[in-house]
């Protein structure tokens, strides 16, 4: 049975829902999330915290139904919440998020055939398949989209089907491919050692979208590992270098004849309850190392401790891309590179673009919502 009891101040209000689960909710929490101070339509808030005090206590407390009312010492209002909302958004709760989806590990033995893999066609036509495999390549980091058509925006439109595209100074699309006057080793022919796109951007491109029209060179392989998986790994068996890399932050920078673009990170991220949440690796745009002199010597210890495991066959998985496949990875998480090609052998062309973490995640829930309303119903 609910029972609602207030505290002896009567500024919380503390529920024992029928499930058993209990929680208790301060009173400035429930009225600042009072339903009647959003919009209707836009589910905005629009109360205003400073119009009432920060000691604003309950009065009264009462079970109607389905629902908790409540009146307030500032007199101001009456509120209405249902115990579903307030099961749902208990403090300390994490809710409910279709995006939350926790990351799989791999390592060096993962083949491209065991990765996530989509057809474009279903990808475009099915909001069902998209939701599936949008959650599984948010799982792995890393997965393959087949029978892309011949046409070098087709990456973009299966991109676009999740969310508007993230330009950068290369443009909103760009072109991988040798070329006469490159800005980017990109867009030479040689090898690109295990690495993440932008880490000299406040933030790196999110999700990475890489087309292949054509690989008829000698090389161009492409190598992949899981970023996650090698933070685990130096967290284990190095944990001083892993404390380094996630709180040392060193430069980062891009320049050319219009840009020059500059940010100091740490290669590791963590996020708030310490989890890794990002890896930033790119040895090419890693600017000259500004630390004070005395750290140099640990920072640059473990710096390649960590560089030296992007070489280890135990983390880096191979495979070639055909012509008409698309590769999709979380350029925050997964670390990608590439074989040397000669270009005297054939051509090789990839067309990428990015989709930010935050749009991706928006479309997953989006269609989990398009999903759960379709069971409801
Ligand atoms: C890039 C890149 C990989 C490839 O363009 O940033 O890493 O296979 N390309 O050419
Ligand atoms: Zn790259």
């Amino acid at each position: 049975m609910t029972n609602l009891t207030l505290r002896d101040d009567a500024r919380a209000l503390h529920i024992t829902f029928d499930t058993g689960e209990s929680a208790t909710f301060p009173a400035l929490f429930l009225r600042d999330n009072c339903p009647s101070g959003f919009h209707p339509q836009t589910l905005e808030r629009e109360f205003d915290l400073t119009s009432v005090e920060p000691d604003i206590a309950i009065t009264e407390a009462r079970l109607d139904g389905a629902d908790v009312l409540l009146s307030w010492s500032s007199g101001d209002a009456t509120s209405c919440f249902s115990l579903t909302w307030l099961s749902a958004n208990a403090p300390g709760r994490a809710f409910a998020d279709a995006a939350a989806v926790a990351p799989t590990l791999w390592h060096g033995d993962m083949t491209k055939e065991q990765l996530p893999t989509a057809a474009a066609s279903n990808l475009l036509s099915s909001d069902a398949a998209l939701q599936s495999f949008l959650t599984e390549t948010k799982r792995t980091g890393l997965a393959i989209v087949n029978g892309m058509a011949d046409d070098a925006d087709a990456g973009m439109t299966v991109a676009r089907r999740i969310g508007f595209l993230r330009e950068t100074n290369f443009g909103i699309t760009f072109e991988v491919m040798s070329k006469p006057d490159p800005n980017n080793l990109a867009y030479t022919s040689h090898a690109l050692p295990l690495h993440t796109d932008l880490p000299n951007q406040e933030l790196a491109p999110g999700f990475q979208f890489l087309h292949c029209l054509a690989n008829e060179a000698e090389g161009g392989g492409s190598t992949f590992a899981d970023g996650f998986a090698i933070a685990a790994g130096l967290k284990e068996h190095d944990p001083e270098a892993f404390d380094l890399l996630a709180s040392e932050p060193i430069p980062f920078r891009f320049q050319d004849g219009d840009y020059d673009i500059r940010k100091h990170h740490t290669v590791i991220q963590l996020d708030h309850t310490g989890t890794v949440s990002e890896l930033r690796f790119n040895a090419h745009i890693a600017s000259v190392f500004d630390m004070d002199a005395s750290k140099m010597d640990a920072y640059y210890r473990a710096y390649r401790n960590l560089m030296q495991m992007t070489r280890d066959p135990k983390y880096v998985m191979t495979m070639k891309l055909n012509g008409g496949e698309m590769v999709i990875f979380d350029n925050r998480r997964a670390l990608h590179g590439r074989a040397a090609f000669d270009p005297s052998t054939g051509f090789r062309h990839l067309r990428g673009c990015y989709v930010d973490r935050g749009e991706f995640d928006s479309r997953i829930r989006v269609l989990s919502r398009g999903q759960t309303a379709a069971q409801a119903a």
